[in-house]
């Protein structure tokens, strides 16, 4: 199999320590905050029940977010992470000699879960402003293509796909090519809803990727979801380790959709934390890309790791591509202030 290729997820990294032992974890685009007391207050009664299976459909969550959209219960797929579901949706999509389209960079589980479902990856660069270069990709879809793999807001570059850009290239696939739009950022994007499912409508080899990890802050449960087609759903479910959702996790994802104003006041934090750094980092001289996601990327180019090395003796964990750029997640004032002070000195180093 082609994961041969491949480590494990993340098995190659070596981790920065700091000094002091102490660091400020921005290199997982996780959100700084804890999940909110009646979310807290589910997974505390639901560990009561921890000796017990989880229904194997998370039937109760399917329904909740069919209520949510609304969609058909037939076209929500859960899984473990979104993460998982993209997992579930390429096993059933891809065989050998299939091809599989994305941008690069991305998402480093991209190219592992494409050699999973043993089809071949086919990374198209992203332009020099962060963007999927949508021309280049369509050009790169060909007879062997089954998925090409969008993500908005992208990471790690936190550039966003507007409406009309994605209508259009959706119109000029051929029949049958699937899109799996990744959107596991968008409710800190703040400029669309991430209710409205219009693009899906109109779609219909569309399917959108979601994850209750990152806005929803449940990184730690393990539970995202796609709204897709009831015939790929029906066939996607059959491809699902059994139990793969736990109880915590399903019932904790159901309280949190509820809290629909603690979302918005969270995402709203985020997003005038991410505003603060955006302005200081470009003070810094580091040219940080504008982003709609709850992170930041910076193109440091050769300058990637040693600007990686210096923030983790600030205390600081970023993640850096190297020859490429870093991405920093939005995090508390705390860890802010010492990634400033680090950027200013790495900038000062630099001239
Ligand atoms: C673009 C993107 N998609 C999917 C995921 C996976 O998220 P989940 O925790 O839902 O598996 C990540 C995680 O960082 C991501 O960045």
């Amino acid at each position: 199999m082609a994961t041969e290729r491949f480590p494990a997820y993340r098995d190659d990294e070596t981790p920065y320590a700091a000094p002091s032992g102490d660091l400020w974890d921005l290199s997982n685009n996780e959100i700084s905050l804890p999940p909110p007391p009646q979310v807290l207050s589910v997974l505390r009664s639901e560990s009561e029940r921890a000796h017990l299976y989880p229904d194997p459909r998370a039937g109760l969550l399917v329904d909740a977010l069919a209520g949510h959209f609304p969609v058909d219960r037939g076209s929500v797929l859960v899984g473990p992470g979104s993460a998982g579901v993209l997992q579930q949706l390429l096993l059933t999509l891809c065989g050998p000699g299939d091809e599989v389209v994305h941008a690069e960079p991305c998402f480093d589980a991209y190219p592992l879960l494409i050699a999973i479902s043993a089809a071949r990856g086919v990374p198209v660069p992203l332009t020099a402003t962060g963007e999927h270069d949508l021309r280049a990709m369509r050009a790169r879809v060909g007879a062997d293509t089954r998925v090409v793999i969008l993500c908005s807001p992208h990471n790690p570059t936190g550039t966003s796909l507007t409406p009309s850009d994605l209508h259009d290239f959706l119109v000029g696939l051929p029949p049958g090519v699937i899109t799996i739009l990744d959107q596991a950022y968008v409710e800190f994007d703040g400029e669309s809803d991430p209710r409205d499912l219009g693009l899906l409508h109109a779609h219909r080899d569309l399917v959108l990727l979601r994850s209750f990890s990152k806005a929803h802050g449940l990184a730690g449960l393990r539970v995202g979801y796609a709204i897709a087609p009831p015939a790929l759903v029906a066939r996607a479910r059959k491809t699902a380790i059994p139990f793969s959702v736990t109880r915590g996790a399903e019932r904790a994802a159901i309280a949190s959709l509820r809290e629909r104003d603690t979302l918005r006041q969270r995402m709203a934090y985020v997003r005038g934390q991410r505003d603060s750094l955006f302005k200081h980092l470009s003070d810094a001289g580091l040219a940080p890309l504008p982003s709609r996601g709850n992170f930041l990327w910076m193109p440091l180019g050769a300058g990637s790791e040693r600007f990686a090395e210096a923030s983790a003796r600030a205390g600081v964990k970023v993640r850096a591509y190297p020859g490429q750029g870093v991405r920093v997640t939005v995090g508390n004032e705390a860890a802010h202030r010492a990634l400033i002070a680090a950027a200013h000195d790495f900038s000062r180093a630099a001239t």
